[in-house]
């Protein structure tokens, strides 16, 4: 080989240096080892071929690297944070493989907000993307450019007739949106309290002397909680069981991930069930515990439609996952600092149950932990405070990010009670969303939230030992969680003191009344 051709193969090796750079970052060594032993291999294979390419085809070596070379200089020239600011572009990197270490570290947007200012630009690998620090600037720029910014849906909400609440063009969601609002009403939250107390007492009395993960216990909560709000369907009824059949299958993967044609069938069937279940609204002799379903027709004789009912399901498996996240975070801050254990306990209630310190807790970790952002996409280019944004980039309102603001929040990073005082505007602090998507169901997810913490603080013998991790998916959208090692366990030398269970009253929900003692007996908890 010559000399040029020694370069080449060297300048062809060198062509993969932002790879290189990933695989040596610790940060993404340590959050996704798996992808970064993936990548690794990739590496090392691509030396392979430079080598393969070198010994059987040297005189393709100068004209690969060339290109290689080309290539690489285009792409470290669009990743420069002032790569368009004189055309109007936040400054920022447009980097795929920047923004991929960035996602191995907590702090990073923050830490481009402090470098670039609270407009930046960042790559995801469906484009660009603008970050908004701040939840006025976020809210201010939805509200000031509503017809340029429209959802940007994931993709199963093709699977729906009218699309998921969350991303409806805005006729649908003038029909839509105010009745779901109003039918996830106090009493639908009431009638799953119940429901959710005896689901949590129920994984409580689980927890044995041997450390385990807590994830199924919660996950089982949130369902039954989320059911109950949705159809009145009690999870041990009959329904409920030929429900959670079918319902395993639809919910198997990740909301993200396409469904296959299992999971349409399941979903079929799911919607022949409740279209069958929605048939009890219509007869007198039966009383349909509160819950969505119910409220809907009662909003609106034609209701539910087939929008309705594919809306509520997937409600329940997008809410109730929701739901487990945040009270994954409740354990493993609870875990974390004993003190805030015994003084939840301590200021319980007469009745055992919780103060607002208990709301205080809940609204402190969405704060720290279960908010993560907005998503929306540009439909039209916006002139925003200096800047000029293109249609079909992604907007990002940083929400965990503004949560740390410490012009706003006293010692932003740590876990006070600073909810006990009067709460701050949505301006400042908005867990659940703002405008006319906001969540509709805060009341519901923050009952859950205050229940199970409740129960774990009235359960002494229960031990949390928290993760001390975060840990996430390499996905720009997947939000942090605590690390896999988070567990519960119980003193050796204690049963659980709780009553049984089976002596919770939990209002049957769905019961003909004349055999009401059937049911109760059949499908008790
Ligand atoms: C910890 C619990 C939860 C959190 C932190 C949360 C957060 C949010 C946020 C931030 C939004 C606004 C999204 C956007 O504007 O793009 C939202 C919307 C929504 N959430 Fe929740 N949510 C939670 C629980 C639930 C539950 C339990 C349900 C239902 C059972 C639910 C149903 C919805 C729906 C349907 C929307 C869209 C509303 C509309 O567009 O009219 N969420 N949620």
């Amino acid at each position: 080989m010559t000399l040029v051709q020694v370069a080449a193969a060297a300048a062809l090796l060198a062509t993969v240096t932002p790879l290189a750079r990933l695989v040596t970052d610790a940060d993404f060594a340590r959050v996704f080892p798996r992808h970064r032993r993936i990548i690794g291999v990739c590496l090392l294979a691509w030396a392979g071929v430079v080598g393969a390419i070198a010994v059987f085809w040297p005189a393709t070596l100068v004209p690969s690297a060339l290109v290689g070379v080309v290539m690489s200089i285009v792409l470290v020239w669009l990743a420069r944070p002032h790569f368009g600011v004189r055309r109007g572009r936040p400054p920022g990197s447009l980097s795929l493989t920047r923004s991929l270490r960035d996602l191995a570290r907590r702090e990073a947007l923050l830490d481009l907000g402090e470098r670039h200012g609270p407009v930046f630009k960042t790559r995801q690998p469906s484009g660009p993307v603008v970050c908004i620090m701040g939840l006025e600037r976020g809210q201010r720029l939805v509200r000031e450019h509503r017809s340029a910014i429209g959802p940007s849906p994931l993709a199963f909400t093709d699977e729906i007739m009218g699309g998921f609440l969350r991303y409806m063009d805005d006729d649908t969601h003038d029909v839509y949106g105010p009745l779901f609002r109003r039918a996830m009403s106090r009493s639908v939250t009431d009638a799953a309290a119940p429901v959710t107390r005896a689901a949590t007492i129920r994984s409580l009395q689980r927890v044995t002397a041997t450390a385990s993960s807590p994830d199924t216990g919660l996950h089982q909560i949130a369902y039954e909680s989320v059911l109950h709000a949705m159809f009145g369907i009690e999870a041990a009824s009959d329904t409920g069981i030929g429900f959670a059949g079918a319902y395993d299958v639809f919910a198997r993967d990740a909301i993200s991930h396409p469904r296959h044609r299992r999971q349409l069938v399941a979903l079929d069937e799911l919607r022949a069930l409740i279209r069958e279940h929605a048939k009890l609204l219509d007869d007198p002799t039966i009383t349909v515990a509160p819950c969505a379903l119910r409220e809907l027709r009662a909003l609106d004789a034609a209701m539910p439609d087939e929008t309705c009912i594919d809306n509520l399901l997937f409600m329940l498996r997008i809410g109730s996952s929701n739901v487990t996240s945040l009270l994954r975070w409740i354990l493993e801050h609870l875990g974390s600092d004993p003190s805030w254990r015994a003084r939840l306990a301590t200021e319980s209630d007469a009745r055992g149950l919780g103060t607002d310190l208990h709301d205080a807790f809940v609204l402190e970790t969405l704060r720290l932990a279960q908010s993560e952002y907005v998503y929306r996409r540009l439909v039209d280019d916006v002139e925003f405070e200096g800047f000029r944004l293109p249609s079909g980039w992604l907007v990002r309102i940083c929400v965990w990010e503004s949560h740390r603001d410490p012009e706003i929040f006293d010692h932003p990073t740590s876990l006070t009670d600073r909810f006990l005082g009067p709460r701050p505007p949505q301006t400042e602090y908005c867990p659940f969303g703002f405008d006319r998507h906001a969540c509709n169901s805060v009341g519901l997810a923050l009952m859950i939230a205050r229940t199970v913490l409740e129960e774990y603080c009235a359960d002494p013998d229960v031990i949390v030992r928290p993760s001390g991790a975060v840990v996430r998916d390499l996905r720009h959208w997947s939000h942090w969680r605590p690390g896999p090692t988070l567990a519960v366990s119980r003193h050796t030398a204690t049963e659980s003191r709780r009553e049984p269970v089976g002596q919770i009253a939990v209002e049957p929900p769905l019961q003909r009344r004349d055999v009401v003692t059937k049911d109760v007996h059949e499908t008790g908890p």
